[in-house]
């Protein structure tokens, strides 16, 4: 009898003693720790919601958060022994000695709130330190030594709400935090440079002061402003020196083999005006070794372009090189360019490096089989360029650019953000022209393969058109599993194998983006790590029953939710079982885009529609 007593005993004390022992094991850790002097195992530290010791916080007789604020203390804190307390919401370190690098809280996931200002942290914060911290609201570094960049992975946190940064020594540029996302921010005195977001541009001008080199609201804008005469002049000279020294460094550099140029994987806005003859000169002189013995004419217009449409009107490089080309943006396999014919019509030029997966032949029959598609949401190509080293692929250019520039370019330049009704017709559109490509290039395990927001491209009334498909044969291999959409996808970090399912699962993350207006994290990062279901458990999260959030998940700027958030949401679920890890549960595309098609506008359209129906 009295040892079944003491065994119940030990039973009831249990949870308390091991808060109690993880506590303790942690003050170990802990310099100067006198404060403390009440973390003693006699009392557990939890008495009800009633804490016993110093610093900690109680609820239901477990610790939920650990507040050890301006006590002196030092040391390092060891998050091996934090991570035991499973309810910890709330640590605090404020002003205390602390020093080294930032603790690695990435292992404590349920964190709400990191208090860490006015210690001695400094060093470069991890990117993937803020990994899978989807609960996190509240970051506090402030007054410590930190430097290098703010980490971009706090974009991709879903409830970040404040970020106290200043006194630090941090530099780079701001990231993109998205509208309304941050209630408290402050990164003054450190040594942040560039722009700062339009999102955070309704801020305290005392958040950003006593930078290196930060504009924009709401401090002056970035423009340069009311300059003298004297200062143009000068201005105007060193322009002129720095074109000139450009032009220099061009010619020596065309003569020598062309340089391998670094590439970075990014939507930016189109905007940017640049004359490609100069690359594409560049570029010519490997072909005009060649060409120039036979015909004896040097120059772009030599560029033979091979059409890939019957009864379009021919043109050849010279003709879109007339007027000087822009900029529409730079990726991983080359830049792309838009530029006018004599007519005025308008192309888009891409240009593909790391192409070379099959032979010349092959690379041509491809092309030609690609060439034939004709659905209303495939973008065609129209011609195509090919070099060993590169090639050109020539389509029409389409009015709006793409999808992920509307949904995550830079508003400034008026582009309106398309309501849900244009977003439903823009998923609607692009599971049609994907289900055509299934039919089309049926010999084709992905037949898209790079299924993402760039790559859908809006004509003038946004109907969605679908580029860059077909291309994972002719790509490099080793460039394709690094950068292309269907090799980041679970099946292929998990078996190294895409399926004929991989598509669908892009089309799920194209979903949830497109319903977010978030951008999966994971194609951030080069290379395959990242984790891509970040954007995903948010959104079964948010969208899971009883969850008073809800409407937080989709994009502020889609505007109209009440008449339509069962529809909405029922497309956020089609892409959460698009984006299904195990492909055996997954849907195949027939059965996903049967779903998409079955998503109306309006939450009562399905009931006006059966009951028009049966009349
Ligand atoms: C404490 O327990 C009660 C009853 O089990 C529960 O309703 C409440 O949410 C708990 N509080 C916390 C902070 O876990
Ligand atoms: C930080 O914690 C994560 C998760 O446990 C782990 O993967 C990572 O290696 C740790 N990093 C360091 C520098 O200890
Ligand atoms: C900006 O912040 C400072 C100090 O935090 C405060 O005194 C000032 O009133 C604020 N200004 C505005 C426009 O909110
Ligand atoms: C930002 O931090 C600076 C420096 O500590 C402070 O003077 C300013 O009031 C803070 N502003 C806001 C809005 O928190």
């Amino acid at each position: 009898m009295v040892l079944l007593f003491i065994v119940v005993l030990h039973f009831v004390t249990c949870s308390c003693k091991s808060d109690a022992k993880i506590l303790l094991k942690l003050k170990e850790s802990i310099r100067d720790s006198g404060a403390l002097s009440s973390w003693k195992d006699s009392k557990p530290p939890c008495n009800g919601d009633i804490e016993n010791w110093v610093g900690i916080l109680c609820a239901n007789g477990t610790v939920c958060g650990v507040k050890l604020e301006n006590m002196g203390l030092g040391g390092v804190i060891d998050v091996d022994v934090l991570k035991e307390l499973t309810n910890l919401r709330t640590l605090s370190l404020m002003n205390n000695k602390f020093d080294g690098s930032l603790p690695n809280i990435t292992q404590l996931f349920a964190l709400k709130s990191i208090y860490f200002s006015g210690n001695q942290f400094s060093g470069v914060i991890p990117i993937y330190i803020f990994d899978g911290m989807l609960s996190l609201k509240k970051i506090h570094l402030a007054r410590n030594k930190f430097s290098g960049e703010i980490p971009q992975s706090l974009i991709t946190l879903p409830r970040l709400s404040e970020l106290m940064l200043q006194d630090n020594e941090f530099d780079g540029e701001i990231p993109q935090f998205q509208n309304g996302m941050l209630k408290l921010f402050n990164v003054s005195e450190n040594e942040m440079t560039g722009e700062i977001p339009r999102s955070l541009g309704h801020m305290n001008v005392s958040s950003f002061s006593g930078n290196k080199d930060l504009c924009g609201a709401p401090l002056e804008s970035c423009a340069p402003a009311k300059l003298s005469i004297g200062t143009i002049i000068i201005v105007v000279i060193l322009v002129a020196l720095a074109v000139a020294a450009l032009i220099a460094v061009v010619i020596i550099l065309s003569r020598r083999k062309q340089m391998p140029e670094q590439e970075r994987a990014t939507v930016s806005p189109p905007g940017r005006r640049k004359a490609f003859s100069t690359d594409l000169d560049k570029m010519e002189q490997g072909t005009a070794s060649t060409e120039k013995s036979q015909n004896g004419k040097k120059g772009v217009n030599n560029i033979k372009l091979t059409f890939l449409q019957d009864g379009r009107e021919k043109f050849n490089m010279g003709d879109l090189l007339k007027a000087s080309a822009q900029i529409l943006g730079s990726g991983i396999f080359g830049s792309t360019y838009k530029a006018a014919l004599n007519a005025g019509q308008a192309m888009v030029v891409k240009r593909f490096r790391h192409m070379n997966n099959v032979e010349n032949e092959e690379f041509y029959e491809h092309m030609r089989r690609l060439g034939r598609v004709n659905h209303q949401n495939v973008l065609p190509i129209v011609a195509f360029y090919y070099r060993k080293e590169e090639k050109l692929l020539v389509y029409d250019f389409m009015e709006n650019i793409s999808l992920a520039v509307h949904l995550h370019g830079n508003t400034t330049r008026g582009r309106p953000c398309p309501d849900w009704p244009t977003r439903l017709n823009i998923i609607k559109g692009v599971s049609k022209g994907l289900s055509y490509l299934y039919n089309e290039l049926p010999s084709l395990m992905a037949p898209h393969g790079h299924l993402k927001s760039s790559n859908i491209l809006l004509d003038r009334s946004y109907n969605p058109m679908l580029a860059d498909y077909g291309l994972i044969p002719v790509v490099n291999q080793d460039r394709a599993q690094e950068h292309m959409i269907a090799y980041k996808s679970p099946e292929y970090k998990n078996n190294g194998r895409i399926t004929k399912k991989t598509d669908v699962w892009s089309l799920g993350m194209l979903i949830l983006e497109t319903m977010t207006g978030r951008f999966p994290s994971s194609f951030f990062q080069q290379g395959s790590k990242g984790n891509e279901t970040d954007l995903v458990s948010w959104v079964e999260f948010m969208v899971k029953e009883g969850n008073a959030d809800v409407d937080q998940v989709f994009d502020k700027n889609m505007g109209r939710k009440d008449k339509s958030k069962g529809e909405m949401t029922k497309l956020l679920q089609i892409g959460l079982n698009c984006c299904e890890e195990e492909v055996d549960k997954r849907w195949d595309l027939k059965e996903a885009v049967e779903r998409i098609e079955q998503v109306k506008e309006k939450d009562n359209d399905q009931e006006y529609n059966s009951r028009g129906l049966s009349k």
